[in-house]
């Protein structure tokens, strides 16, 4: 058996998986969106003690696995260097007390392989990953190779929708709230720019869009003066603008790239607005899509530990006293995760 322990951002998780059959055995999550809603996003200093609080209280759980396990599995990147910590203490005193291997976790590769925690391994596969602190498209040839064909410039998709969120007076996380808004909302009420639409760049931006949505409230007034309906349709009208320029950049790509297999992952891969989107994109392009199960979308310790079975047979291990904690890394085009 494999622990696994996820605490990059503002989820405490941990889960076991067993490396054999890699099953699922155990997985909890505990969230602090509530404790983070008031101030519209991640505060760091918050989320690092609500981790040291949530995470002894989740490894009790799985005391009865302790005898069983053969390696303990940690996200050390990227992240918040304070949350981070959290995960990496724990892992370190398990992987030293226990005397079993210590297995770094890359988070993006994490999310990548949250596609096969209940479906077999697939590759090659493009890979469109859309959380909170990333936006890219991957080429995924296998375990070692992962080669980033394009990345956001600036804001990530589901910090742009916290972000319209919090302009909204909306609370956090913002993307489940602007999903549902827009439901109900006309997304061809606000003509908001769709970024890099005339630019050649395979690139994404989605600082511009925030701005153009900031400017829309300044006109309506405010947050506080705007109606139900003005929040619907502006909420429809963003969701429209990212989803138009992520498929935008998304058809080059598939234009280039003969892979057949397509996936969307992270956290706003829940999204079904984008995911009908690529939907039809993909039908377009003769590719199949693929998702990870909706509970599986974001952070969670379940990946982490399918990430580590592979991680495990390669024997990629690290002394726990020297194991790294790498908070951010600038992701560009070209490089490899
Ligand atoms: O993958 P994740 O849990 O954390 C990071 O690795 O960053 O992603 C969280 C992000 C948040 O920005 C959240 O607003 C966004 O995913 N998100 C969504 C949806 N559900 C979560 N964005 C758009 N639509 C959704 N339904
Ligand atoms: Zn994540």
């Amino acid at each position: 058996m494999i622990l696994s322990i996820e605490s990059s951002c503002d989820d405490s998780s941990i889960a076991v998986t067993d490396s054999k059959t890699k099953a699922l055995l155990y997985h909890k999550k505990i969230s602090q969106e509530a404790e983070h809603a008031c101030y519209g996003g991640v505060v760091p200093e918050l989320a690092s003690r609500l981790h040291a609080v949530a995470l002894p209280n989740i490894l009790e759980e799985t005391k009865p696995y302790f005898d069983t396990l053969k390696a303990v599995a940690v996200t050390n990147q990227p992240g918040l260097g304070v949350t981070l910590l959290e995960g990496i203490a724990m892992a370190k005193t398990l992987a030293t007390l226990l005397k079993i291997p210590l297995i770094p976790v890359h988070h993006l590769k994490g999310h990548i392989y949250s596609l096969f925690i209940e479906k077999p391994t697939r590759f090659p596969m493009l890979v469109l990953l859309i959380s909170g602190g990333h936006t890219m498209v991957l080429r995924v040839e296998s375990f070692e190779k992962m080669e980033i064909l394009a990345t956001s410039m600036d804001d990530s998709v589901g910090e742009s929708f916290d972000k319209t969120a919090k302009m909204m007076g909306l609370g956090y996380p913002g993307g489940p709230i602007i999903e549902a808004l827009a439901k109900e909302g006309d997304e061809n009420r606000f003509d908001l720019p769709v970024p890099l639409r005339n630019s050649k760049l395979i690139a994404f931006s989605l600082s511009g869009l925030k701005n153009a949505v900031r400017l829309e409230i300044e006109k309506l007034g405010g947050p506080e003066a705007m109606s139900e309906q003005d929040r619907r349709d502006l909420a429809a009208s963003f969701q429209k603008a990212v989803k138009l320029h992520l498929l935008q950049k998304s058809k080059k790509i598939f234009k280039a790239e003969p892979i057949k297999d397509f996936a969307i992952v992270g956290g706003a891969s829940a999204n079904r607005y984008l995911r009908s989107a690529y939907e039809t994109l993909c039908s377009e392009f003769g590719k199949t899509m693929h998702t990870a199960p909706l509970e599986y979308c974001s952070d969670n310790a379940a990946m982490i530990g399918r990430y580590a079975i592979d991680a495990y047979e390669k024997k990629q291990f690290v002394d726990p006293n020297t194991i790294d904690i790498v908070s951010t890394k600038k992701q560009t085009a070209g490089t490899m995760l």
